[in-house]
């Protein structure tokens, strides 16, 4: 197992009200000590921005992008049609449709280009991150090591008996 120069990984978000859901998913990339970079990128608002964010992501090292969008939620399907990075989709608990929109828009990308997509919500946020770190472990041993203490952790904190 080689371990790569270090692998970053980008967050992105269609807009500002997504970071309280995507705030977990910084949570869990930290504890795992995995270096990461954060930005607001809309498909729909800010195109450029995202072309310009996917087409550049190679070169600046980005090994894992985790996007994370509400509604009609094509953020992911489109930065993943501008790179070859893998894309995981985290679908927003949307106001309306409760992240429904989100989930079946990220989820059903046509055959070609895919993404991989996570729960809705909170959940989704979390296992992006360890979904994130599983990739990431199959050529850098540190982050293994860093994932299968956090898993051991969590076994231990399941109780045998209810109280
Ligand atoms: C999407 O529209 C964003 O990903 C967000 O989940 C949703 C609503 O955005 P705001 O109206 O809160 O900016 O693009």
């Amino acid at each position: 197992m080689q371990n790569k120069k270090s692998h970053k990984v980008a967050i992105v978000m269609g807009s500002q009200s997504d970071y309280s859901t995507m705030k977990y998913t910084v949570k869990v990339l930290k504890i795992l000590k995995i270096k990461y970079e954060s930005k607001i990128v809309s498909a729909h608002r800010t195109p450029n921005r995202m072309y310009n964010f996917a087409k550049k992501a190679e070169k600046n090292n980005i090994s894992v992008i985790i996007a994370g969008a509400g509604g009609s939620a094509h953020l992911p399907g489109m930065i993943a049609a501008l790179t070859r990075i893998p894309v995981i989709g985290v679908p927003i608990e949307s106001k309306k449709l409760k992240g429904l929109d989100s989930l079946l828009s990220i989820a059903q990308m046509p055959k070609g280009i895919p993404v991989g997509t996570v729960a809705i919500g909170v959940d989704g946020a979390i296992n992006a991150a360890l979904l994130t770190a599983s990739i990431l472990s199959v050529s850098d041993i540190k982050i293994r090591n860093n994932l299968e203490n956090w898993r051991s952790k969590q076994t231990r904190s399941v109780k045998k008996i209810p109280r």
